[in-house]
């Protein structure tokens, strides 16, 4: 037989039999906003290494916040980056906490935004580490994960005080989520969920972020509580535990290259799935872009699909807004 009886290209000649028989749509509705909130007033300071990304102080936000609503994104994520940090990240659960204040500004200003909180020491401490360090000889230093714990969860009381609507620790110890959620439970806030970066690689992606949130670590690297990218049978224990520990949502970092792990949890649990499209990726992009080397529009709609059809229901990412606006000129 000479010829295929069966020819796929049949179903691609016309746009709308593509469009009909379509797997995976996008929608502005699966995209969450990154915002890095910084203290200080009248501060709207572009990030070199993410065009068009900016650290915004709690004053620039109400109008921030307006506009992702109008481009009916369902919300963001924020990152705070304090006036002083310590040995112990402080400032990342005191009173009057630059998170706590952009909460009550992005609910005055758009009441119908999420706002999700990222939990971490690593933007509150002066060393840049994900926890607190402790000294186990002479010249080693290494992370005290479990007093990072207590300290965690006073930064996720105060986010749920302030009225997040969903904690996204992204610390990487042992044993957070379940810190986490007695310490929700106890302050009465056993219906707040949280969204675990339960399958974070330790990622040289992350550069960029890192900028964003001055939250590079000042020694050492992230690769005692972040996880080896060679690795998938860890992804799922790592699943398997926040889930027992009380996770609602699992998200995987990065996304691009953490496809096949997307696909799979997504096999493997039925909970929701989050994908972190992170600033590499953006950067990435945006730099090919700059140069005419890729048409940004294209490979930014055609990596958002990707991550939807390796499995995550919602994408966190820095082209949200782009995105939305690219949807809306097709529609
Ligand atoms: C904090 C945190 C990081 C990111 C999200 N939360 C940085 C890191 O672990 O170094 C990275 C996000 C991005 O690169 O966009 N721990």
């Amino acid at each position: 037989m000479p010829f295929p009886i069966h020819r796929p290209r049949r179903l691609r000649e016309k746009s709308a039999i593509r469009a009909l028989v379509r797997e995976t749509e996008l929608s502005t509705g699966d995209w969450i906003y990154p915002l890095f909130v910084v203290s200080g007033k009248k501060i709207r300071k572009p990030i070199a290494s993410m065009p068009g990304v900016f650290q915004l102080s709690v004053d620039q936000l109400a109008s921030e916040a307006k506009e992702i609503q109008k481009l009916k994104l369902p919300g963001v994520i924020l990152f705070g980056i304090p006036e002083t940090k310590d040995a112990v990240g402080s400032s990342g659960h005191s009173e009057k906490n630059v998170i706590a204040q952009a909460i009550a500004e992005i609910k005055n200003a758009a009441p119908e935004l999420l706002v999700i909180t990222d939990v971490c020491l690593c933007e509150y401490t002066d060393h840049g580490h994900c926890g607190v360090m402790k000294k186990t000889g002479v010249r080693n230093i290494q992370i005290d994960n479990d007093a990072t714990l207590e300290i965690l969860s006073k930064i996720a009381g105060l986010h749920a005080r302030a009225g997040a609507d969903i904690i996204a620790p992204s610390d990487m110890m042992d044993g957070r989520i379940q810190a986490i959620r007695d310490e929700l439970d106890a302050v009465g806030y056993k219906d707040l969920p949280i969204l675990s970066y339960a399958v974070k690689y330790a990622s040289g992606f992350y550069s960029p972020f890192r900028e964003a949130a001055e939250s590079a670590p000042k020694f050492g690297d992230r690769h005692s509580y972040q996880m080896d990218p060679a690795n998938t049978r860890e992804a799922i224990r790592e699943a398997t535990l926040d889930l027992e520990e009380g996770a609602d949502i699992l998200m995987v970092k990065p996304a691009l290259s953490s496809l096949d792990i997307l696909k799979t949890l997504r096999d493997h649990f039925d909970t929701p799935l989050a994908a972190y499209q992170v600033s590499g990726e953006y950067a990435m992009i945006k730099a090919a872009a700059e140069k005419g080397w890729i048409d940004e529009k294209r490979v930014v709609l055609e990596t958002l699909t990707a991550i939807r059809r390796a499995g995550a229901d919602f994408v966190i990412t820095y082209f949200a807004k782009e995105a939305a606006r690219y949807l809306k000129m097709e529609g």
